[in-house]
């Protein structure tokens, strides 16, 4: 089979192309990252090279050594991802010692994964030991309203949390632990990397201020689904602060109880009054 026929390689480009179709990857901005099952990574060995030098990543994590990784590439635009996959996405394997990784296909025209490799590769680590391997979709994206609400909002992960909870009703169902907050950093190291990592033992979500949203999850659309749910939350509040009046009725705790009560799932109850 063709690598670029295969399903999961064809999932994870149409996930970039959903995201570019919803604003939220200019130029190169944001970046996706999934760990791949045996299986998979069986569908595509017949298209790999190990030719290409090992990279240290700076972080390293014990339950990664050896998985196979699709990434976005560095510098990549998500816009182009449909268009010529072999040039902006690759496929990276991980060395014996989880430290490094080195592609093993993709990247036809030169390149390096991602520069948040070492947050998304962290952030994997955590939820792979908290989700007992279950998740395996790591997705950062420029969200814009979420973004703006980080320069209104004070950066707690309980201010966040509610306001998101609040903004939609679907939202308490959907990420009932709510979201994460890492305060600005400079991206693409190990610091930020271990800051966001710290918080995703926690949250699905981890928001970045004034710069995006990190989230993770089992599969592709439950990913998406909760960037998009979040994004869109974000956008609801914005626009109603938009309107000039405040905020004059909100969806009150006890509701937001009702909800999780009847949806069967467990809100944070310390970001609830
Ligand atoms: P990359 O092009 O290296 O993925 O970086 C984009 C980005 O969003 C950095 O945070
Ligand atoms: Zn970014």
């Amino acid at each position: 089979m063709n690598i670029l026929d295969v399903p999961v390689i064809k999932d994870f480009i149409r996930m970039c192309n959903d995201g570019w179709e919803l604003g939220y990857h200019e130029r190169n901005g944001g970046n996706l990252t999934y760990r791949m099952r045996p299986e998979e990574v069986a569908l595509c060995k017949d298209a790999f090279t190990y030719d290409k030098p090992w990279v240290k990543m700076g972080v390293q994590a014990e339950n990664l050594k050896n998985e196979y990784f699709i990434a976005t590439g560095s510098g990549k635009f998500f816009r182009n991802v449909i268009l010529a996959p072999q040039d902006n996405i690759c496929i990276v394997e991980i060395n014996d010692a989880g430290d490094s990784w080195r592609i093993v296909w993709g990247l036809e025209k030169g390149g390096v994964p991602t520069s948040e490799f070492p947050s998304h590769f962290m952030n994997h680590s955590v939820r792979v030991k908290a989700t007992d391997g279950a998740y395996r979709v790591i997705y950062h994206a420029h969200t814009p309203s979420l973004i703006a609400l980080t320069y209104v909002l004070p950066l707690t992960n309980r201010d966040f949390s509610r306001v998101l909870w609040q903004s939609a009703t679907e939202c308490p169902v959907v990420f009932p632990g709510g979201v994460g907050v890492v305060p600005w950093m400079v991206p693409g190291g190990a610091d930020i990397a271990l800051a966001t990592s710290k918080l995703m033992e926690e949250f699905d979500a981890a928001v970045w201020a004034h710069h995006g949203l990190f989230c993770s999850g089992p599969d592709f659309d439950i990913t998406f689904g909760l960037m998009h749910t979040i994004e869109k939350a974000a956008d609801i509040y914005v626009r109603a602060l938009s309107c000039g009046q405040g905020i004059r009725q909100t969806i009150s705790d006890d509701n937001l109880r009702a909800i999780a009560k009847d949806f069967g799932v467990q809100l944070r109850e310390e970001f609830l009054d």
